[in-house]
């Protein structure tokens, strides 16, 4: 008999049901007993004890429904250790109600800070197994998170759509795409849509390197330029601002976010008539495409044969094509960012698309 606590942690994303099926689908193939506890609204049902008893015929037909049957929140990292608003100490409470309800283990659903958690609570002497969610796809430790490719088939159609009305209007358009402060989501939507100009945190921009991208698309006869344009993009003169001086040029800031502001300049610098477009959190929304239902359905069968041979401390994870385990050590505090010198910016950069650098 295995009695395992579950939940998901963070923003969600597409496939965290088809992952979760697939635990106790591989747990049950197995034909071990067990009671599943799911814990609602993510580390908020562990530190409250508010969970629901969950049979296999609950993770029956979730395989392709977006969203969490077991809801989520976000519950930062940073604050961890700080008494909640009734002098609640919260690692404290997870601890006890672990106990309390005899867990063999707990599997953790989440992204970067959900994944700190996880580690501190296996420091703290709990069986953690996890497993990488996020659209941001930022995670250290893994190559892939599932989400991921969902929320770029959502974000590329949004290129894509706007491809036809810039194309008749003969419009400069911004799509701003997620990600946090990393730039995979914006690389991928970007080049899948076949995105002119891609802006990524990674890469601070020069706005004459893009006024440039879109007058020389004009001379060359192109009535229209799309710009991919990450929610943390950032220009070189705001890169080099100190983190204060950052902090009051936010704090002063007159646009909704950067796209915004990028499209003021061009606008004025170019006197071209500029659109923004935010798909939002469209692209953590729906159903998970059919890459991710196999990748998240592989990664949760994974994740049952790891409470099954009592691997304690890991994130099931994907390097190299291969499912691993990661020590939840490795992880926890580090950013996986787009590296500058990444080849599929190079080609990207042969294919044409301008970067702003
Ligand atoms: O981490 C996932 C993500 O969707 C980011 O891409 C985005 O910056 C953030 O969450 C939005 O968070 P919230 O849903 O709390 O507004």
């Amino acid at each position: 008999m295995k009695r395992i606590g579950m939940l998901t942690s963070g923003g969600d994303c597409q496939a965290l049901n088809a992952a979760m099926r697939g635990v106790v689908k591989s747990l049950a193939t197995s034909g071990i007993e067990m009671e599943v506890y799911g814990f609602l609204e993510g580390y908020k049902g562990l530190i409250y004890g508010n969970f629901r008893m969950l049979s296999p015929k609950d993770f029956s037909g979730i395989l392709t429904r977006g969203g969490t049957i077991l809801g989520t929140s976000r519950t930062p990292f940073k604050t961890i250790r700080e008494p909640d608003e009734n002098g609640l100490d919260k690692v404290e409470a997870m601890k006890q109600n672990y106990y309390k309800l005899q867990l063999d283990c707990l599997v953790v659903l989440g992204g970067n800070g959900s994944q700190k958690t996880a580690n501190l609570l296996s420091e703290e002497g709990l069986n953690v197994v996890s497993l990488p969610k996020t659209i941001d796809n930022d995670l250290w430790g893994t190559d892939m998170t599932f989400g991921f490719q969902s929320a770029v088939d959502v974000a590329t159609t949004a290129i894509d759509y706007i491809h036809t009305t810039a194309d008749s209007h003969g419009r400069v358009f911004i799509v701003e795409v997620m990600g946090h402060k990393v730039g995979w989501l914006t690389l991928n939507a970007g080049m899948a849509g076949g995105a002119d100009v891609i802006l990524i945190p990674e890469i601070p921009y020069d706005i004459k390197k893009v006024i440039d991208a879109i007058e020389g698309r004009e001379k060359r006869g192109s009535r229209f330029t799309i710009l991919a344009v990450a929610e943390g993009a950032i220009s070189k003169e705001d890169a080099k601002l100190s983190k204060k001086e950052y902090k009051e040029k936010l704090a002063n800031y007159v646009y909704p976010s950067v796209s915004y502001e990028l499209a003021d300049q061009i606008q004025k610098l170019t006197g071209r008539e500029v659109r923004v477009t935010v798909p939002g959190h469209m692209q953590r929304g729906g159903a998970p495409d059919p890459y991710d239902r196999v990748f998240a359905s592989r990664l949760g069968a994974e994740a049952g044969q790891l409470i099954l041979k009592e691997k304690y401390g890991y994130m099931v994870a994907y390097k190299n094509r291969e499912i691993v385990k990661v020590p939840l050590s490795e992880i926890a505090g580090k950013l996986k960012k787009v590296p500058s010198d990444a080849s599929i910016i190079k080609e990207a950069k042969m294919l044409g698309v301008c970067f702003g650098d």
